[in-house]
């Protein structure tokens, strides 16, 4: 069983089920007893795999798990509650007062907001890089680096770098990279080929099936030595390289406790099964959008990773050959233009998310960076000018006819 959407719907070699139900169960159970003393002992000490409370494990949540494990060829994953608890776990199990992370600017608000003030008065450092100067990158490491973390094409900014040389330096200094695979998913990139040690997912998007839940995802591709980060040492006497997993299930995961619901992973489950069908039919949206944005004189300029003006068009296309998703940026005149663009909008929904099965539109400056001064907004490449469109799965010509409506406000 190779391709993907087969492995996405049928999951794992079949278990029996007590009623044969071809849907995996809710398992909507706080706890879980046990025959005997013994088998409860075990589950506790984490020496055998058994479930005893839900926010530790759940069995609608491992087979949810166990299903990302298979499409991403990882060896392990744990699911939680959101994107950012994926990302804040991760840092939280990594990295320690008096550490840093090296990063980006480029990246999702939230996140830059959870390094730079929520991470800063525990003693956690950030330096902030350009990914795309591995001089800078090479420098900005040292031995109280725990990750380079970066995002797979960032959120809003597009930008698509060598992932694989970016690794290869983390390495060469022996640190890990985590990095957010939220806008492609492992269908439009596996993260493992490419050096990732950590992937973290928000679930919330495209693998949710539509929005239809929030989740987060911690994917471990096993190949980073985990004796190299300071915290992890001990666990790997015990756990090898199932060190960083063990650690978060054993303690980090379980003591922050932003653990995903059985019913979430459920529906999480079932939008597996449909996500390369919904990719597919978004990415192919995009492209036809941004191209025809990009031939409307009312619009300065777009920007998506399969355009031909995209300056890294031919890395995008090595990096992820099955399309780049359904996110697309483009500029007006002002930020007044904006507004009046989207106000005359009546299908797409003006909105904040990515990847739904709707087209969603909004103004990343006023809304999701509204927090940060015109200088950090710049610095962050977020201009008054541009909206970020999250293209669905609908009818192409209907969204087309509905963004012309906005030009026509213009
Ligand atoms: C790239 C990226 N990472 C992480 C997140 C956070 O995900 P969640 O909202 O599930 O916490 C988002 C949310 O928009 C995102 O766009």
């Amino acid at each position: 069983m190779s391709s993907f959407a087969t492995k996405a719907i049928h999951g794992l070699p079949h278990k029996v089920e007590a009623h044969g139900a071809l849907r995996p169960p809710v398992y909507d159970s706080v706890a879980f007893e046990f025959k005997t003393s013994r088998d409860i002992q075990l589950a506790f000490e984490g020496r055998k795999p058994l479930h005893a409370y839900s926010r530790i494990s759940n069995p609608t949540v491992d087979e949810f798990e166990q299903r990302v494990r298979l499409l991403a060829d990882a060896l392990g994953v744990i699911a939680v509650s959101s994107g950012m608890a994926a990302i804040s776990n991760v840092i939280m199990a990594l990295a320690e007062a008096g550490a840093n992370l090296v990063t980006t600017r480029w990246i999702f608000g939230n996140t830059y907001s959870l390094f730079k003030q929520t991470f800063k008065p525990w003693g956690l450092k950030t330096r902030y890089v350009n990914m795309v100067n591995s001089v800078s990158l090479a420098a900005a490491i040292d031995d109280q680096t725990r990750a380079v973390f970066l995002e797979v094409i960032t959120n809003p900014q597009l930008q698509v770098t060598d992932i694989d040389a970016i690794a290869k330096i983390a390495h060469q200094h022996n640190v890990p990279v985590v990095l957010d695979g939220t806008v492609t998913s492992p269908y439009l990139f596996r993260s493992k080929d490419h050096g990732v040690d950590v992937e973290v997912i928000s679930s919330t998007k495209y693998i949710s099936g539509g929005a239809t839940s929030m989740g987060g995802l911690i994917v471990d591709n096993g190949i980073f030595d985990w004796s190299n980060n300071p915290k992890l040492r001990p666990f790997t006497k015990s756990f090898g390289s199932g060190a960083f997993l063990a650690y978060l299930r054993h303690e980090v995961y379980r003591n922050e406790g932003a653990c995903l619901s059985p019913h979430n992973a459920s529906l999480q489950t079932l939008g597996l099964e449909t996500l390369s069908l919904r990719i597919d039919k978004s990415s192919a949206n995009a492209l036809a959008i941004a191209q025809w944005l990009h031939g409307q004189p009312k619009v300065r300029s777009v920007n998506y990773p399969q355009l031909d003006s995209y300056p890294e068009k031919e890395l995008a296309a090595r990096l992820f050959p099955r399309g780049v998703g359904g996110i697309l940026t483009f500029d007006l005149a002002s930020r007044e233009q904006c507004y009046a663009f989207q106000d005359a909008l009546q299908l797409v929904r003006r909105a904040t998310n990515i990847n739904d099965n709707k087209t969603l539109i909004i103004h990343p400056a006023s809304t999701i960076f509204c927090e940060y001064s015109t200088e950090d907004k710049a610095s962050m490449g977020v201009r008054d000018t541009m909206l970020r469109l999250s293209v669905g799965i609908e009818d192409v010509e209907d969204i087309l006819e509905d963004l012309g409506r906005g030009l026509v406000a213009l």
